[in-house]
Parts: C-alpha cells; structure tokens; sequence
C-alpha cells in the first residue's frame, strides 16, 4: 500500500487546511497533512524532510507566503509548492511562479486543487526520474573519463565523408592539445614522429578511401621533444545515410614499450645466446646474440632452423637430447658445438626449462647457449699435461722394474732356448723322433709367443699412447699386472694372492691408465714387505658393489702407512722413501676419479694397508662422468 501523501500547510486558518485536506480525500489521495503557522515551523518541517507537498496561504499573521517559497526553493526544490490563498493578484502570482511555485490555487475556486496537486505530484516524480537518469549519465561518463585516463586509452569517432573528427578528453590529453580545438587529421598528423608520417598519412587515406576496419601503431614527437609510442584500432561503422564513421581508441603504449625495450635490452646483453620455443619445441625467438654468432637471419633459425648451425657431429646426440626433454616436459642440457659466423666451431653448454602454467601443462621452452669454449680447452689441456705426468711416473716406475722385467722375459726365452735344444736332440739321433721334436718345437712356439707378449706389453706402457675409452675386464687387467710385477714379486719372497669376482660387469675407461693404478699400489706394495719379517703377502680383491659398482681391494702385510702422516700420502711429492718421487698415489687417485670413482686407503691391523678403489659400472654414466668432470678435483 502506498505510503499517505505528506502535505506541509502554511495556513493560519485549521478549518482551510481540513476543507483541503478533505477535498483531497474525496479524490481518493490519502494524506497526512501538517499544518504550520510560524516561519520557525516551516523551517522544522523542511529540515526534517520527508515532505512531498507544500501548500501556502498567501497571507499570514507571522510571515508572508513569498518568503515561505524562496525558503522552500533554496531548501528542497525538487517538493512542488502550491499556493492555495482567496488573495493573489495576478502580478503576485506570476512573481510567484518565477521563484518557482508550482502553481496558484484561490481559495474561491477550490475544485482546481486536486487536478493541481496531481499534476504537481506527477511533475515532481518525473522530475526526479530525469535527475536520477542525468546524475546515473553524468556517473558513467566521469567513469569512463577516468578508465580512460588510467588505462592510457582514449576514444574518437571519425566521419571521413564530412572530416568530422570527436574525441574523448583522454585522446586530446595524449596528442596533448587543448580540449577546445576542433580534431582534425592535420592535427594528427602534425603529431606524428617525421619517420613514421607517411605511414599513417597512408593508414588514414586507405581507411578513409576503403572504409574498413584499420590497426596501427606509430610514434608521436611531441612539442617538448618527448617520444609516445600509440596503438589505435578502428572499427569502420555504416551509418544509414549509407557513409561510414569510424569508432576507435587511440592506446599511449609507451610504458608497455618501454619495458618490452628493457627486456629486450637485457636479453641482448647477457653473456649468453638465448631463445625460447613452443610446446612443441618449435623456437619462436631467438636473441640478437644469437643471431650475431651465427650469422644467421631470424627466418632462417626459427622453427627446426637452429640445427643447421650445430657441428654435424653433435647435431645427433643435441635433437635426442632436446626431443627426450621434450617429451618428458623436463630441463634439458648438452654441450655441443655451435658454428659461429666465419666457420669457426666453439663448445657451448645448451640448456632450457619448461615453463608450466597452474594446471602443469607446458606454456614453452626457454633456452641458452654459454659459451664454454675457452674452458673447455682449459680442462683438455689440464687432461693432456696430467696424462704426460702419468706417462712419466709409468716410464720412470718401468725403469725401476727393468730388473724384474729382464727377468721376467728371460724365463720363457730360457724355457724356448731349452725347448730348442730338446727339438735339436730328437731330431739328430739316429732315429729322429719327429713327434717329440714336434712337440719341443710347439713349446717353442709358445714360450717365444709368451717373451713376445710380455715385451710388447712392456713397450705399451713406455709408448705415450693418446687417451682411449674402451670396454675394458678389469680383472683381466689386474692379471696382466700380476704377471709382469710377478718376478719382482718373487724376488722379494713376496706371495700373491687374489680373490677377483667372477660376475665382475666391465667398465667404460682406458686400460693402460687403470694398469698403472694397480701397478703403482703392487709397487708400493712390495716396497712397504720388502723390509718387513714374517708373512709377506698381497691379496687382490674385486668385487661388485650394490650400487652398481666394482671396487678393488689391495692389501699388504707390510709396513703400514706412516703414523701420523698418513693423510697426507695423497699429497703430491710426499714419500717416505729415499728414492721416491711421491707422486704414485696422487696420479692413481686423479686417474681413478677422472673415471667417476674414488681412491682410498686404510690401515690394517696388525699390519699393513689396504688401498681401495671403485669405478662406475656402467658405460652410459661413465660417458657423462668422464666428460662432464674435470680431470683433477682438487
Ligand atoms: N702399501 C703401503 N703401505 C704403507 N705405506 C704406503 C703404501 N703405499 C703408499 N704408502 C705411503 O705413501 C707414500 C706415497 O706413495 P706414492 O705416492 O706411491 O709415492 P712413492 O711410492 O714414490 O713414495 C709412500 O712413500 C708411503 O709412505
Ligand atoms: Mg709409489
């Protein structure tokens, strides 16, 4: 139910106010009306609000109906205010009307009343609906003002067929002219940075000739010499007077600019050549470093084009690596080499990460190439001087063999010498016995063959052989050291034993350079028994480790290591001995972990040391290790 009418009466007289009050409900308007005599009471009832008619007697005892109105007007202009009065002169009433009364009813001629009322209640409401309308207009266009300033973003509309151009305050704030100047093309174009003028000059003219949508992006010079990057787009709009107008917004992108400029500023001054690609490993960017060091086009390294700047024999091992990381979503790195733009091949580590969006599926690839060349050949070059000591040291350990060696090739030559003699005799007996001089000749055969093996053997290790990685039995190895420090051995009373694994797995590394770790612990070995009494023995074990490893044990009954020194018997030149050189042991460990393993020694109780080395067992790790590591880690 509606809410009764509250009606504010200026009237001295009550009886006036009930007829009023009665004729109004006659008509079926249901009303509250308060009736007020005093200015100070008008004064209450406006405050106080919550009115939504007033009606006034002209003539008051206390105060007069004209001052009543101009207090209404300045107080709440939106309540219509009747004057309802048996005096009013017509100047009265018109002076009235312009102050803003709704209207003027005499009190003779009551029965206009209620068609006033009505007619200035119905007024007032749509007068209040209008306000709401332009207050709720006014609201949104101080939001779009404002979205507009704030986003850089402002708008224009454009009628090619009549050059009438509008634009939003923003837009005249980003081609900084006054609000009050009339846009015009030329106004644009004077803005336009000289470079880029006739490129938009050409935009607009296309647009305006072939009334399609349009895009682009261009600089202004601004008066002060200040450069804005902006982006307008356009949408072309048929009118129905069948010409076109233009609606779109002009974008100041001289941040976003600004930072992509940094970004690319910081991408091309890192020390790295860097690119990312798509999910699919498809490069989709590549840094202007990259292209310098190649002397390739963008076109021509985008996509798969990358390869064709690789060395052909990297290239292979460089798309298995980058296809696994791919398919498996995870980091990818090698080290390959990259042709640089006058033909010249240098090492470079290469490596990328997946970038994942929330939900872990993969947004791209992001990559580098550092160039590891110099160092690389640092390490190569560190390898090579490494391997020339362990030459050294191999030839010079050789030489103190020479005895035991001379020895050592002497029995088979002995036992041919014999054979030969044996041979001699049944062939010049009366009756040559030709199937024992067959088989004297065949021990021959064999005893030579063994003196031939053993020298050829001994020269292996004197040769300065290049570096070879190569399946090697490393039991079988160890036989051979064996065999060729077995006089030396025997010489000094000294028994061998071993205990090597039969399920041994082979291991990816170079044969002589592990021979001459086993022969330099034999060695030092047989120096730490030569002095000792009682049990002079060497026990050479092998054996496979759970962990996918092969570990060698040499053990002695000798002296054990020196006491209080024995952490040091790595150190270079560190001997106990009169004629050492102190150099066996750290050779044998830098060997050793140059092969991914580890090299130790322990004290035996009672006597002697135990000297202890593992190797990877598997070929793949062994490939990484090995070129992954430097040679020497200490
Ligand atoms: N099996 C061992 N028993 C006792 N001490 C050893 C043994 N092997 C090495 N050492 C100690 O380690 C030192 C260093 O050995 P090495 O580096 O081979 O040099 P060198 O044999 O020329 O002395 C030896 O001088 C010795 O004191
Ligand atoms: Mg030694």
């Amino acid at each position: 139910m509606r809410r009764p009418l509250r009606i504010l009466s200026i009237e001295d007289d009550p009886k006036d106010t009930k007829l009023i009050q009665d004729l109004l409900e006659t008509d079926g308007l249901v009303c509250e009306v308060m009736r007020v005599d005093s200015q100070a009471a008008v004064l209450a009832w406006v405050e106080q609000g919550g009115i939504d008619l007033i009606l006034a007697d002209y003539t008051l005892p206390s105060f007069d109906g004209i001052s009543a109105l101009k207090f209404a007007m300045k107080a709440c202009p939106d309540v219509p205010f009747i004057f309802v009065s048996g005096t009013l002169g017509e100047e009265v009433a018109i002076e009235a009307l312009k102050i803003g009364a709704t209207d003027y009813v005499l009190k003779t001629r009551l029965s206009r009343l209620v068609p006033s009322v009505q007619r200035a209640l119905r007024e007032a409401t749509q007068r209040a609906e209008r306000r709401r309308a332009e207050e709720s207009l006014r609201q949104s266009e101080t939001y779009l003002a404002e979205a507009q300033r704030l986003s850089h973003t402002g708008s224009f509309g454009w009628r090619p067929s009549t050059g009438e151009i509008i634009w939003s305050e923003e837009t005249f704030r980003i081609f900084q002219y006054d609000q009050t100047t009339i846009p015009t093309v030329g106004l644009v174009l004077q803005r336009v940075h000289p470079d880029d003028a006739a490129r938009v000059k050409q935009t607009i003219e296309r647009a305006s000739r072939d009334g399609k949508n349009f895009e682009h992006e261009y600089r202004l010079l601004m008066p002060d010499g200040f450069v804005k990057y902006v982006h307008v787009v356009a949408h072309a709009l048929s009118l129905e007077s069948g010409s076109i107008e233009f609606a779109g917004a002009v974008m100041d992108v001289t941040a976003a600019k600004e930072a992509a400029d940094k970004v690319r500023l910081i991408i091309d001054t890192v020390p790295g050549l860097l690119w990312t690609a798509r999910p699919d490993g498809a490069v989709d960017f590549i840094s202007q470093r990259w292209l310098e060091y190649t002397g390739m086009t963008l076109e021509q390294g985008l996509g798969w084009g990358w390869e064709s700047a690789y060395h052909s024999d990297d290239l292979e091992q460089i798309l298995a690596t980058w296809r696994a990381a791919l398919a498996e979503g995870k980091p990818y790195e090698a080290e390959a080499r990259l042709r640089s733009f006058d033909g010249e091949y240098r090492w470079f580590l290469c490596r990328a990460c997946p970038l994942f969006d929330h939900s872990g599926h993969i947004l791209g690839w992001y990559g580098s190439a550092t160039d590891i060349h110099d160092r690389k050949q640092a390490e190569e070059g560190l390898r090579q001087a490494q391997a020339a000591l362990a030459h050294v040291s191999r030839v010079t350990t050789m030489g103190e063999l020479t005895a035991s060696l001379a020895h050592e090739v002497n029995q088979p030559i002995t036992a041919a010498v014999t054979g030969a003699s044996t041979c001699l005799r049944w062939l010049t007996r009366d009756h040559p016995d030709v199937e024992r001089a067959r088989e004297a000749a065949s021990s021959i055969v064999k005893d030579a063959t063994r003196a031939a093996d053993l020298v050829s053997r001994i020269r292996l290790h004197f040769k300065k052989g290049t570096l070879k990685r190569e399946l090697v039995d490393v039991n079988e190895a160890i036989r051979e050291m064996i065999t060729l420090l077995d006089s030396e051995a025997t010489r000094y009373s000294i028994l061998v034993r071993t205990e090597l694994a039969a399920d041994l797995p082979q291991i990816m590394g170079d044969r002589l350079e592990l021979q001459q770790v086993t022969m330099n612990l034999i060695a030092n070995s047989i120096d730490a028994l030569k002095d000792v009494d009682g049990t002079r023995e060497i026990a050479i074990k092998s054996r496979r480790t759970e962990n996918e490893q092969i570990e060698i044990c040499i053990s002695d009954t000798g002296i054990g290591l020196p006491p209080r020194q024995a952490d040091q018997i790595f150190n270079p030149f560190f001997t106990t001995k009169p004629h050492g050189t102190g150099m066996g042991l750290r050779i044998s460990r830098s060997i050793i972990e140059s092969h991914g393993g580890r090299l130790w020694a322990v004290d035996n109780s009672p006597r002697g040391a135990s000297f202890y080395f593992t190797l990877p067992a598997e070929a793949e790790d062994r490939n990484d290790a090995r070129s992954r590591s430097p040679s020497v880690r200490h």
